[in-house]
């Protein structure tokens, strides 16, 4: 058996030269090895991580999905590729019937980068189409910091210490909200409510573009429980769909409950 670096640099995939994609590949996939993992990957170009994945899940079935037509030579039969649109649902929905009707043990988002495109294919397969427990891997998510990317915007540094002022604002409506006066006048606890966000929102140099805000919105999920918390949230409450939500430099990895 040899490990995943090993593996990678017989062939031609960037993964090779991410050693911290290696080391974190290896943390999460190492337990699963023996097993007859069934695998999606988004995004294959050359199709050298497909080589690498197959070899590595020594019983694994390896499919991937590219906009590009990408021709293999395995003959092991263990690796199958599709020609499509990431975004594409119904096409997601025939990969997962033909190769995975339970459900894949891993899926691996190294595409377009985009994050409206990440997200899209994201929601469909984590919710229709990854086993309870399953991975679902997102690579290179700080492109939404690059400017030159499509959908990504330069990162303006903001002040990180506390503003005195603001804070005080803060408190003061907080404790207006608190008022039972306030709880009988539904417009003024919505417009206190309203001006406190921006007060707050004020004081985080935060970004939201691109791959970056879809990965906040990730976190947002991991929040359903505080965002549905039965006093303090909205909504019927309900407990996060991630187990585990592990965001590293540019690369994540969830974990299904
Ligand atoms: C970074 S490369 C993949 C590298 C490969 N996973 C590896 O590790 O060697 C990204 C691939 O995504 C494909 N791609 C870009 N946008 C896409 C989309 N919307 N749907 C499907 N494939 C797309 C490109 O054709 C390209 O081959």
């Amino acid at each position: 058996m040899h490990d995943l670096a090993h593996i990678a640099g017989k062939y031609d995939t960037d993964k090779a030269v991410h050693t911290s994609y290696l080391r974190n590949y290896e943390n999460y996939f190492d337990g699963l090895r023996a097993d007859a993992v069934r695998l999606l990957e988004l995004g294959i170009k050359e199709g050298g991580s497909l080589y690498l994945w197959r070899d590595y899940f020594e019983r694994g079935l390896v499919i991937g999905l590219d906009v590009e037509a990408v021709r293999l030579d395995d003959p092991t039969g263990r690796i199958r590729t599709y020609q499509g649109m990431q975004q594409d649902t119904q096409l997601l929905d025939r990969i997962a019937r033909e190769n995975a009707p339970d459900g894949f043990d891993i899926i691996i988002d190294d595409c377009a980068h985009i994050g409206v495109l990440a997200r899209a294919s994201f929601w469909h397969l984590f919710e229709r189409h990854l086993k309870p427990g399953g991975v679902y891997v997102i690579e290179d998510w700080g492109t939404g910091y690059w400017d030159s990317w499509l959908d990504g915007v330069t990162y303006r540094r903001g002040r990180k210490e506390l503003n005195p002022a603001l804070y005080r604002l803060t408190r003061i409506i907080a404790r207006a909200q608190q008022h039972t006066f306030v709880g009988r006048l539904p417009l003024a606890g919505w417009l206190l409510s309203r001006v406190k966000a921006l007060v707050v929102g004020a004081q985080y140099c935060s970004h939201n573009y691109g791959m970056v805000g879809f990965v906040k919105e990730l976190i947002d999920e991991l929040g359903a429980a505080d965002i549905t918390h039965p006093q303090r949230g909205v909504g019927a409450p309900r407990t996060s769909k991630f187990r585990e939500l592990r965001i590293s430099p540019s690369h994540l990895f969830i974990i299904k409950s």
